[in-house]
């Protein structure tokens, strides 16, 4: 600890010494990050960083490059500054892993990390120094593109996973060789965009920003995340990009944040678009002035910042607190030391171990959403023959996902290739694609598929959507399964053969009109490189599913937002109090109307709720007890339950530990998730699974907008999902 201090303490001396030799235009240039990737990058961006008008550069991945680049700066400039290097790693950098959602059902914050850790390892053999991740926008809205790239819906798993993102990309220490710099975007509410549209405004009452969206950001910067990138979005009529309260109160003045603050894709210039301001130079003022350190991709701060400043409108002290944060993010990455990258110093991209973690990664994201007797896993010595269909099945760039600009296709194995290696000669298998892409509606070759389902023990569809359908800007309305795929499940299921589906899908999908038409449901996401081999271990039973939802599944798109952490409202639904629209009775329809919050063209509930997820055995969740009746404000208590494996197989299973609060100053939802812990169970064995909760566990911003844990009645429940009835409850005291 002594050492760490005295070693920051070294670095804002030579930060602050550095930064009083810089001229002002020098100080600019740091807060200017340029887009490397068009043309011969060295050529038409050497003038500039000879002149010290670049701090940072993106998309730029030949690691030859980069070097040159980096000569320049350090070699050619003035003052030797080394460059930031940019670059989206999101889920892997040449070896693919599971998308960041998919990452998320793992419920395995350990594994994430060590996902982050080797695509750190591989981006930063390319020269990267810096990667535009994790996003931990909490999204609640299956419509929006971007919930592919999200930790889903819930405040604490989202907290865990940005902890482990940070964590793997930058290790314990920023210098070292490999690690890069993370930066937890998009700040903040980007993930309550208005109907899921990307782009859209957000509109998020304080306490409910406080209390839900801001929450993952706080974990990372806790977790020491170096920077922050702002969000798109309009948050309460004031766009991110210039929102002093998000960047300068929440930021700096209550985190007490030490890193700096990148805009994001030109989204200085765009204040003016949202209709904040009338032209570049003052959405350089507003975005300077509400505390954005650097430009990306722009050209507001180029141009307008040192007038702004010679005009007195942005004092300096503005811009020297916006470059000593840059610049601290040098130092810390040791950039001074070593500018330069020998890639022979770090693993070759696509290393068994990346692999390994990929498969590991998928694996344990598959979601087994229904097995109907025991449908799954099939067994190679009771098969004779199985119809591969879809158009799934045999892609390999559609299983990679969204963001995967350096992504290595020749690395993904299919679920096709994957199944015909693992049963060998014992099983024919068969496939037809079926369709072109996933939403396709052209239905001719659906006859083949079915003659092969005819003719064969079983018919495993891959269906879903491909990798274009979800990501920036890729909303949709409508989250049915895509094309003519729900019209291939119901001829397929009409050969009276069992169907399974597998869906490879970038968001949660609304699967009403196929759920009761197959077998069995295994959801892999966008699985990655290594999906294949991992969806085909679990099919045949090598491995038990293990994936748990981190998004509720809606059953019709109205439903949205639907979210397991509601509030109870004043007339909360129940099985007795809602009526169906076809059950209304035609003589006295006001009479027969369920007085509650639900909606009569559906179910109140969802079609899979938050936290589920099956397995090939059963878990028996029993004997919950909490370790006192009441704690004291300020103490711990210790929840328990019994879990026993009473299945056959060995198997992991996520429990989960969910609090209510009953009664608060503000109303609190109805559970929320407070621990989770994935265990591995042997057959018959009973595990006894501890969560230990501090009263501080169950603070919120309250009226004031502080942070508060209010006395009084608790509940808690333990158990496979957000649906867990086992329950006790306790109370928190104050006698002090
Ligand atoms: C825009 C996206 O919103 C952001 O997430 C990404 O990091 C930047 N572009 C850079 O590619």
């Amino acid at each position: 600890m002594a050492n760490k201090l005295k070693e920051s303490e070294t670095i804002e001396q030579r930060m602050t010494a550095l930064l009083a030799q810089m001229t002002l235009a020098e100080k600019i240039g740091q807060m200017c990050q340029l887009n490397a990737s068009e043309g011969y990058a060295p050529d038409y961006l050497a003038d500039d960083l000879r002149a010290g008008r670049v701090g940072s550069v993106l998309n730029v991945v030949d690691v030859d490059v980069v070097n040159e680049l980096q000569r320049i700066a350090v070699e050619e400039s003035r003052l030797g500054i080394p460059l930031l290097v940019g670059r989206d790693v999101i889920h892997g950098f040449k070896t693919i892993m599971p998308i960041p959602l998919g990452q998320a059902a793992t419920w395995n914050p350990a594994l994430v990390k060590e996902g982050a850790h080797l695509a750190a390892l591989e981006a930063a053999g390319a020269g990267i120094n810096w990667t535009f991740a994790p996003m931990v926008d909490i999204s609640r809205d299956a419509r929006w593109g971007r919930i592919a790239e999200s930790p889903g819906e819930c405040v604490f798993l989202a907290r865990m996973l940005a902890i482990a993102a940070v964590e793997g990309f930058q290790g314990d220490d920023l210098s070292a060789t490999g690690a890069i710099a993370a930066c937890a975007k998009h700040f903040a509410g980007y993930g309550a965009v208005e109907s899921g549209r990307d782009y859209a405004t957000t509109n998020l009452p304080e306490t409910k920003l406080r209390n839900v969206w801001l929450r993952p950001f706080k974990a990372a910067v806790d977790a020491g995340v170096m920077t922050m990138m702002t969000s798109f979005s309009d948050l309460n009529g004031v766009p991110a990009t210039g929102n002093s309260f998000l960047l300068r109160q929440v930021l700096r003045d209550e985190w007490n944040f030490g890193g700096f603050v990148v805009s994001d894709w030109d989204s200085v210039r765009q204040l003016q678009i949202h209709g904040l301001t009338e032209n570049d130079r003052e959405s350089a003022f507003e975005a300077a002035t509400a505390g954005v350190d650097m430009e990306m991709a722009g050209d507001a701060y180029r141009h307008h910042l040192i007038g702004l400043v010679e005009e007195g409108r942005i004092g300096i002290d503005t811009i020297d607190t916006a470059v000593a944060n840059i610049l601290r993010a040098k130092f810390r990455l040791g950039l001074f030391e070593n500018s330069f990258t020998d890639p022979a110093e770090l693993p070759p991209p696509g290393n068994a171990r990346a692999l390994a973690t990929a498969q590991k990664l998928a694996l344990q994201s598959v979601v087994l959403l229904k097995n109907d007797h025991g449908t799954l896993p099939l067994s190679t010595q009771r098969l004779s023959s199985i119809a591969v269909i879809g158009p799934l099945a045999d892609a390999r760039y559609e299983q990679l996902g969204t963001w995967i600009f350096d992504g290595d296709e020749e690395l993904a194995i299919t679920p096709l290739h994957a199944i015909n290696s693992l049963v060998g000669d014992d099983v024919d298998v068969r496939y037809v694609r079926a369709m072109e892409n996933s939403r396709s509606k052209a239905t001719e070759a659906f006859d083949a598929a079915v003659e092969i389902a005819k003719d064969s023990d079983l018919a495993i569809l891959f269906l879903g959507e491909e990798s274009i359908l979800s990501g920036e800007a890729h909303s949709r309305a409508d989250i049915n399964l895509p094309g003519d795929q729900a019209d291939l499940v119901r001829r397929i299921r009409e050969t009276g053969k069992p169907v399974i589906a597998v869906i490879l899908a970038g968001r949660p999908l609304t699967l009403t009109n196929i759920v009761d038409q197959v077998d069995a449901i295994l959801f892999a996401w966008h699985p990655g490189a290594m999906g294949g081999p991992a969806i085909a271990d679990l099919l045949f039973g090598i491995e038990s599913p293990s994936g748990k939802l981190p998004a509720t599944f809606p059953r019709m798109v109205g439903q949205i937002p639907i979210y397991y952490s509601q509030k109870n409202t004043g007339k909360p639904p129940s099985r007795d109090n809602v009526v169906h629209i076809d059950d209304i009775d035609t003589y006295a329809p006001q009479t027969s109307l369920g007085m509650s919050s639900f909606h009569l063209d559906t179910c109140f509930t969802p079609l899979f709720a938050f936290g589920h997820g099956l397995s090939y055995t059963c878990f028996d969740y029993q004997r919950i007890r909490t370790s006192a009746d009441e704690i004291e404000l300020g103490d711990t208590v210790t929840i328990s339950a019994d879990v026993m494996n009473r299945g056959e197989v060995t198997a992991e299973e996520v429990v989960q530990l969910y609090c209510r609060d009953l009664v608060a100053s503000i109303t609190r939802p109805v559970k929320e998730l407070k621990g989770f812990r994935r265990v591995r169970i042997e057959p018959n064995q009973t595990l006894t699974v501890d969560f230990e909760l501090h009263t501080d566990d169950l603070a919120f911003y309250g009226r004031d907008m502080q942070r508060t844990v209010e006395p009084g009645e608790f509940h808690a429940w333990i158990g496979g999902s957000s649906e867990a009835e086992l329950r006790t409850d306790f109370r928190i005291i104050d006698s002090g």
